[in-house]
């Protein structure tokens, strides 16, 4: 994770000397996001079940600033875990969730109950230690059905998925939290996040780890559904930028709802050639599969809000940022 300078200095003195909770925190955007909390000066404790993460990258993190991180390894259902992990936490960034709209099809009960219940345990630990604010890891895909792109976040929410819908729960669960408990909350509606770290190997893992890790060894990617579904496909590295700003901007914590993404569309199909270009293979060309239930056909973020109320601006263009995390899974590959 790299912030830019102007972003350091901007987000400093928000971070500096400050204790924070990272729910999810040995996962993929969490571990980003634990990188820019220590770059930033703040103390971090990780709590985290480990049920789709390994300590791999948290470890060595540790290792380095053991002073400053600190890794609980719990379950956000797990209310004296969660007390213990929060206690001295201003601020609270909750990322914990059973990710994946396939995965909450095959399990539906338990992605509820990590995501939905496990939210709501979170606020309520986020009162006893007397947190000050809570941002929460939301999801794109609870615009759902709606067929009008971009998504705004005044769009009725028509979720598709079990996944979706533990997630507008959570949301909803922050904004009334903010108004009847006096906590400052705010919810994030990530698009499509990806980049270096991400896990390329379950069953469950998102489309650019797996196209990367495939073309990478020279096989066919599957597309699912003809290709044309589109997604804002939003590098890690300005999710967390859009994390932090959240974390510390004086105009948020009633409860807000907010998109982040790029605001550029991307295709399946189209993102499949970048990925094969970057992984210089651009002859590979990739194979189709029925489209899966409960994926949306297109989200596009609008980030009218996000620059308004945060001052976000994502850095990265797709093409290099797809570069990047192909440069990751080969050195990934590699030391296989
Ligand atoms: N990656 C994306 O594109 C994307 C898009 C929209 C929303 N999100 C949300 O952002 C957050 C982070 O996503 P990610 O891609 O880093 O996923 P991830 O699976 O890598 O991270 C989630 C982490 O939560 C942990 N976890 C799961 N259940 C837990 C529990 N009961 N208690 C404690 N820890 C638990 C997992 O072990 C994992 O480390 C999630 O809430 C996800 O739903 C991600």
């Amino acid at each position: 994770m790299r912030l830019q300078a102007e972003a350091v200095n901007r987000l400093r003195p928000a971070y500096e000397g400050r204790r924070v909770l990272v729910t999810g925190g040995a996962g993929f955007i969490g571990g980003h996001l634990c990188d820019a909390l220590v770059s930033l000066g703040a103390t971090v404790t990780v709590l985290d079940d480990l049920s789709n993460s390994t300590l791999e990258h948290l470890a060595g993190l540790v290792e380095l600033e053991p002073e400053r991180v600190r890794f609980t390894q719990g379950s956000v259902l797990d209310d004296d875990a969660l007390i213990e992990a929060a206690d001295g936490a201003s601020i609270i960034f909750h990322l914990a969730a059973l990710g994946s709209v396939p995965r909450s099809i095959d399990y539906p009960q338990r992605a509820w109950s990590v995501n939905a219940t496990g939210t709501i345990r979170v606020l309520e630990a986020a009162r006893t230690v007397r947190a000050s604010r809570i941002v929460f890891a939301s999801s794109s895909s609870v615009y759902g059905e709606d067929p009008r792109q971009p998504r705004i976040e005044t769009m009725t929410p028509a979720p598709l998925s079990p996944y979706a819908a533990s997630k507008l729960a959570g949301e909803t669960a922050l904004s009334v939290w903010a108004r009847c408990y006096g906590l400052e909350t705010v919810s994030l509606r990530y698009f499509n996040v990806f980049g270096p770290r991400q896990p390329a190997d379950s069953a469950y893992a998102a489309v650019v780890p797996v196209f990367a890790k495939k073309m990478l060894l020279g096989e066919a990617p599957v597309i699912f559904g003809d290709g044309s579904a589109s997604r804002d496909f939003t590098c890690v590295d300005d999710a967390v930028l859009g994390t932090l700003l959240a974390g510390s901007s004086s105009s948020v914590g009633k409860g807000e709802v907010i998109n982040l993404g790029t605001g550029r569309s991307t295709s399946v199909r189209d993102l499949a050639s970048i990925i094969a270009k970057a992984a210089g293979v651009p002859h590979i060309v990739p194979t189709f599969e029925p489209a899966r239930k409960g994926d949306v056909p297109h989200a596009l973020a609008d980030t009218s809000l996000a620059k308004r109320l945060l001052g976000y601006e994502p850095a990265w263009r797709l093409e290099d940022a797809v570069e990047e995390a192909v440069r990751w899974y080969r050195a990934a590959l590699a030391r296989i």
